[in-house]
């Protein structure tokens, strides 16, 4: 089976399970895992921030982001698309009690103008205690649903600078920042620079088995702390998977740029097929959406699927397929032929 369902499936390799095997280990809890320290300090260094804590989940990390900005009540600002906002089960409804605010980003990118027009017009006529006060704005590089769009640092730095100069914190989902990175030549922490917390998640491109980090300020990181044990991400000798994480960062961080040559390689391959609608140059790093013309979704995917290749529906007519570590050149040319043989079974 050919899996392009997801960066997360990728599997550790075994220089990664030997780093894992090995790892000192402490009670993480009590603040005496030495590995996550270590990963601790290390994400922090490349994210160029003063702290980060290591977390379960790149859902739980966001999580704890919107909660550590935010108060029961308050509103946030998120593109339509965000992950934080569509795909984490309600999340920041739950948690966090915060109002979700929704920006019409395109591919996951918005403009200065759409936080401004988010805020309306004070005067004294209108009561100041109507609206759920906007605390946070949130946003998401590479973008999952915008099909790994990268958001470029100038966009960026004019949606934050609207967003501080209003007083509120800024949140960067960068669950693949690495691969944002990785595709531009430009540092994690350029892009980081402009946001008051950042998460990164280990589990996808980069082939660890668990975790993501929440970066930010001391003071910050300390209080995310708290909710992480409140929301029970508090686990004892973590060192073993922050091990994964550890050897990820250290190692395959510049081979992302292999899984988005990959990328590309599938989209040219089937962007002339009859009955796909894609736009090869909106792959910019390792996902690839595209649109079915002559099937729904749902019957393409199975019928892929018993060809040997597992990809997911993205609505009513819509596919996403993922490169990642361990998906080779070869099998990105076997699902192009699948893909191929499938379609070509429709009649004209
Ligand atoms: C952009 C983005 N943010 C957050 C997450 C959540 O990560 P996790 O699956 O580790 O909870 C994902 C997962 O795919 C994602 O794509």
């Amino acid at each position: 089976m050919i899996d392009l369902r997801s960066d997360t499936c990728s599997q550790p390799t075994p220089e990664m399970r030997h780093a894992m095997a090995n790892a000192p280990v402490g009670d993480d809890v009590y603040g005496g895992d030495p590995t996550v320290k270590e990963l601790e300090s290390e994400v922090a260094a490349l994210l160029g921030t003063e702290d980060a804590v290591y977390v379960p989940s790149g859902t739980m990390s966001n999580q704890i982001a919107v909660r550590t900005h935010t108060v029961p009540g308050d509103s946030a600002l998120f593109d339509q698309n965000a992950h934080v906002y569509l795909i984490e089960s309600g999340g920041v409804a739950v948690h966090s009690g915060v109002l979700p605010r929704l920006l019409p980003g395109i591919r996951g990118v918005f403009t200065s103008d759409d936080v401004r027009a988010m805020f309306g017009v004070s005067h004294r006529f209108y009561p100041t205690t109507v609206n759920a006060p906007l605390k946070l704005l949130c946003v998401e590089n590479t973008h999952n649903l915008g099909g790994g769009k990268i958001w470029g640092v100038d966009q960026m730095k004019a949606v934050t600078d609207v967003a501080r100069e209003r007083g509120l914190a800024t949140h960067l989902d960068g669950a693949r920042l690495w691969n944002a990175a990785a595709a531009t030549g430009i540092p994690e922490k350029t892009f980081a620079q402009y946001f008051d917390s950042i998460s990164v998640c280990f589990s996808k491109g980069l082939g660890a088995p668990v975790g993501s980090a929440l970066c930010g300020k001391r003071e910050f990181i300390t209080r995310a702390r708290r909710f992480k044990q409140q929301f029970g991400g508090g686990f004892r000798q973590a060192g073993i998977i922050a091990a994964g994480a550890l050897h990820a960062i250290r190692h395959h961080r510049a081979r992302l740029v292999e899984d988005h040559a990959n990328a590309k390689h599938l989209a040219k391959g089937i962007s002339k097929v009859h009955g796909i609608e894609l736009d090869v140059a909106t792959v910019e790093t390792n996902i690839v959406r595209f649109k079915l013309t002559s099937m729904p979704s749902v019957e393409f995917v199975d019928r892929v699927y018993e060809k040997g290749l597992h990809v997911l529906p993205s609505g009513q007519d819509g596919v996403r397929a993922l490169t990642y570590l361990g998906i080779s050149r070869e099998q990105v040319d076997g699902a192009v032929q699948i893909i191929k043989a499938v379609l070509s079974e429709v009649p004209r």
